[in-house]
C-alpha cells in the first residue's frame, strides 16, 4: 500500500522511516504546509506540496505525522474522509489484546502491556512503556522514554515529555502537558502543565 505522510519535519522522518520498515506499507512522498520544504526529499521521497494539493500524488491512504497534538488532531478530523493508516514499528512489542485506534504511531522499542486502549492518532515515542490496562486518548503524545504504571488514563491530547513518568492509576486530564522529566503522583487536571519530580504546577 503506498502512503502519503502528511508532515515532513523530524517526527514526520522518523514516521517514514517506521514505513520503509513495515512490510505492507511503502512511504511515496510527504505533503506539508510548510513551502519552504517543498520540493526537498527525506529518505528519498519527495515533499510534493501543500496538504490541499496532496492529489498530486497517488496514495492509498495517508498518515498524519505531526508532532504537535493540537494540529495533528485537526488535520485528522479534516481528513477523516481518507484512509488513514497506522504505523507500528516492527521492534515494538504490544500485546495481543491492545485496541489501537486509526492514526496511531508506535515507536522502536516501545511496549504496550495487555489490557491497553490507545486512541485515534495517538504516538507512543520511542522507548516509551505503557504497563496493563491504560487508556490513552486520542490525540496524545507519549514522548521518548516514558514509564506509565498500570490502569494509567492519559486524556485526549496530552502531551507526556520526554522520560516522564506517570504512577499506576493516575489521570492526566485532556490536554495537560507533563514537562520532561516529572513524575505524575496525583491526578492532573484537565489543560495544566506540571513539571519536576514530584510534578507541580507550572506557575503561570
Ligand atoms: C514543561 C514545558 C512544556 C514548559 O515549557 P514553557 O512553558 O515554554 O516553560 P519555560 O521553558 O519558559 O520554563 C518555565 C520554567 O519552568 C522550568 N522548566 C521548564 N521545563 C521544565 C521541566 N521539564 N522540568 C523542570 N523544570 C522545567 C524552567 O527552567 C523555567 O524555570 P524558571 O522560571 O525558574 O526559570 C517544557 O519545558 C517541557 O518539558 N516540554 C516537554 C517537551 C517534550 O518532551 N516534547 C516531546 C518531544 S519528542
Amino acid at each position: 500500500m503506498h502512503v502519503l505522510i502528511v508532515g515532513a519535519g523530524g517526527h514526520g522522518q522518523v514516521v517514514a522511516d517506521i514505513l520503509f520498515h513495515m512490510d505492507a506499507l511503502t512511504p511515496i512522498a510527504f505533503v506539508d504546509d510548510n513551502s519552504e520544504l517543498h520540493g526537498r526529499r527525506f529518505l528519498g521521497c519527495p515533499v510534493v506540496g501543500h496538504v490541499a494539493e496532496r492529489t498530486r500524488v497517488a496514495y492509498d491512504g495517508i498518515v498524519i505525522a505531526i508532532g504537535n497534538n493540537f494540529i495533528r488532531s485537526s488535520l485528522h478530523l479534516q481528513l477523516a474522509q481518507e484512509k488513514i493508516i497506522t504505523a507500528i514499528h516492527p521492534r515494538a512489542t504490544i500485546a495481543h489484546d491492545v485496541a489501537i485506534g486509526a492514526g496511531t504511531i508506535i515507536c522502536a522499542n516501545a511496549v504496550v502491556n495487555t489490557g491497553s486502549r490507545i486512541g485515534r492518532s495517538a504516538i507512543i515515542n520511542t522507548g516509551a512503556t505503557i504497563d496493563h490496562h491504560n487508556l490513552i486518548g486520542d490525540f496524545a503524545h507519549i514522548a521518548p522514554g516514558c514509564h506509565l504504571g498500570g490502569d494509567v488514563t492519559i486524556g485526549e491530547g496530552v502531551l507526556v515529555g520526554i522520560g516522564g513518568v506517570i504512577l499506576p492509576q493516575r489521570t492526566v486530564g485532556a490536554w495537560s502537558i507533563v514537562g520532561a522529566g516529572a513524575v505524575v503522583h496525583r491526578d492532573v487536571m484537565p489543560r495544566q502543565t506540571v513539571i519536576g519530580v514530584p510534578a507541580q504546577q507550572l506557575s503561570p
